[in-house]
């Protein structure tokens, strides 16, 4: 099946793809690798991309189902980025930002932040990525409350299959099960809260009851724990790698109300949700209608070019956190690379991108087209749910959609799907029983066809195969 219509035009110098695979296979301890595949197999390698494409080393291309890494927003390729990279790393690639030393990509981009952000959130602390951003942000919340004289308020309220990152905090803020096997957590700092999963709403709750439980069931956390041992509620607007699970209306904001009435800042991780992937530069207010205390981004703020996070705080908190909390004191906290230039940098050309090709806008416009269609691949055995907003969606795999039971894990379901999509030249995330879709946000109703059309063979290859190993 003829899939894509152009190669990337640009191809790397060529590479000894062997002896880097073997290197790899040696060397590399990858992220959530599966080692008892990766010992035998070692590595893909990704070597070219172009705009919605990916090419690996055998010269295989695909279309990228996910944005690298629900990341890569304006699409792959784009020289302008790497030219405004170059520039500022011949011009000036590094120089330190702690205590008052500053460099022009930084302060320009955190005024740029402060413009496009709630007008409440005028300032900006950087990290490196997401965890750093979440990791930051909890040691932030919790000097806050300790200058305020309350240093019992400590706790943070984070959800069941959260996803925050993968620091020790961070690790500990997420809320998926699976994720923190073996590893060590501080549960002394974190309470989960069951995730906002309208397909496995209990049975006989309609959404409107099941908001109700779910903000009951925060009250009555508040009411176990105490508002006064309590610092934040931590959540994802459209919960992420724990299944794109969209709550039911009002939930985030009736959750604020919540936060407001108890002391408790509310902490908006956009990490995915911002920078487009959702219509908006942020989604908390645009498509929410809440005003978080601090939101969180990374990934699609330097749509993966360079690392870079940013903690977005409000005039508030700011307040408090702007003033030494003692002669001679300081904000004794950040990385080497906060504001990196070359990132900042990046940064800003990604967001000037994002502006003038009214990337939000076409995202507003085939998001839904996207949803429409997925959900027409609903007919497959397997897909027992189709959900998300815009270009945050992913289907739930299921053996039966009557009991919504699943597969037993050694089907690999989401493994079979995305191996069944990467053969016909689309790239899709497996988690589990899932699969994901996250693209570029420049896909057009074009690129959606194409895509469908290749899932629709895909899941039909996988529902014959789990047939044929007696699965299903
Ligand atoms: C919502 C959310 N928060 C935080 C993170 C962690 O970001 P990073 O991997 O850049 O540390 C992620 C990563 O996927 C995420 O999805």
């Amino acid at each position: 099946m003829t899939t894509t219509t152009h190669r990337p035009t640009h191809t790397s110098p060529a590479l000894d793809t062997q002896s880097l695979w073997q290197k790899d296979k040696d060397h590399f301890i990858h992220p959530f690798t599966d080692f008892s595949t990766f010992h035998e197999e070692g590595c893909d390698l990704i070597t070219d991309s172009e705009g919605i494409y990916v090419q690996d080393s055998r010269g295989n291309r695909f279309i990228d189902g996910i944005a690298g890494l629900w990341c890569v927003n304006v699409g792959h390729g784009r020289a302008e980025i790497g030219q405004a990279m170059a520039d500022q790393a011949t011009r000036m690639a590094y120089f330190s930002t702690f205590n008052n030393l500053s460099n022009a990509p930084a302060s320009e981009l955190a005024a740029k932040l402060a413009e496009l952000a709630p007008a409440h959130l005028n300032h900006v602390f950087y990290s490196c990525g997401g965890s750093t951003a979440n990791d930051a942000t909890i040691r932030l919340v919790h000097y806050y409350f300790n200058r305020l004289g309350k240093p019992d308020k400590k706790r943070i309220l984070s959800r069941n299959n959260a996803y925050h990152g993968t620091t020790y905090l961070a690790a500990s803020l997420t809320g998926i099960e699976s994720n923190n096997w073996d590893f060590d957590t501080l549960d002394h700092l974190v309470t989960h809260l069951s995730e906002a999963n309208c397909y496995r709403r209990p049975e006989g709750m309609s959404e409107v009851e099941y908001c109700d439980h779910l903000v009951k069931e925060f009250e009555d956390a508040i009411a176990e724990i105490g508002a006064d041992n309590i610092a934040a509620f931590i959540a994802e607007p459209i919960m992420g790698a724990g299944g794109v699970l969209v709550a039911p209306e009002g939930y985030l904001k009736r959750m604020q109300a919540v936060c407001r009435a108890n002391d408790i800042l509310l902490i908006a991780d956009e990490v995915v949700t911002a920078f487009g992937r959702l219509g908006h530069f942020f989604a908390s207010e645009a498509v929410f209608d809440t005003q978080p205390d601090i939101i969180n981004c990374a990934k699609g703020l330097s749509s993966g070019y360079a690392p870079l996070g940013a903690t977005l705080i409000s005039d508030e908190l700011y307040e408090v956190l702007g003033t030494p909390q003692r002669k001679g004191g300081v904000l004794s906290t950040g990385f080497t690379y906060s504001g990196h230039p070359v990132s900042c940098a990046a940064a800003l050309k990604n967001i000037e991108i994002l502006e003038r090709e009214s990337i939000c806008e076409n995202v507003r416009e085939v998001g839904p087209y996207l949803e429409e269609r997925l959900k027409t691949l609903s007919h497959h055995a397997t897909v027992g749910d189709v959900r998300g907003s815009h270009f945050m969606m992913c289907l739930e795999n299921v053996a039966d959609k009557a009991t919504k039971d699943l597969l037993p894990v050694e089907a690999r379901v989401g493994d079979r799907v995305a191996a069944e999509a990467q053969r016909r030249g689309l790239i899709i995330r497996p988690v589990g029983h899932l699969n994901i879709v996250s693209p570029p946000l420049i896909w057009t109703r074009d690129t959606v066809d194409q895509v469908i059309a290749i899932l629709d063979e895909a899941l039909a290859a996988t529902t014959a195969s789990l047939k044929e190993d007696g699965y299903l």
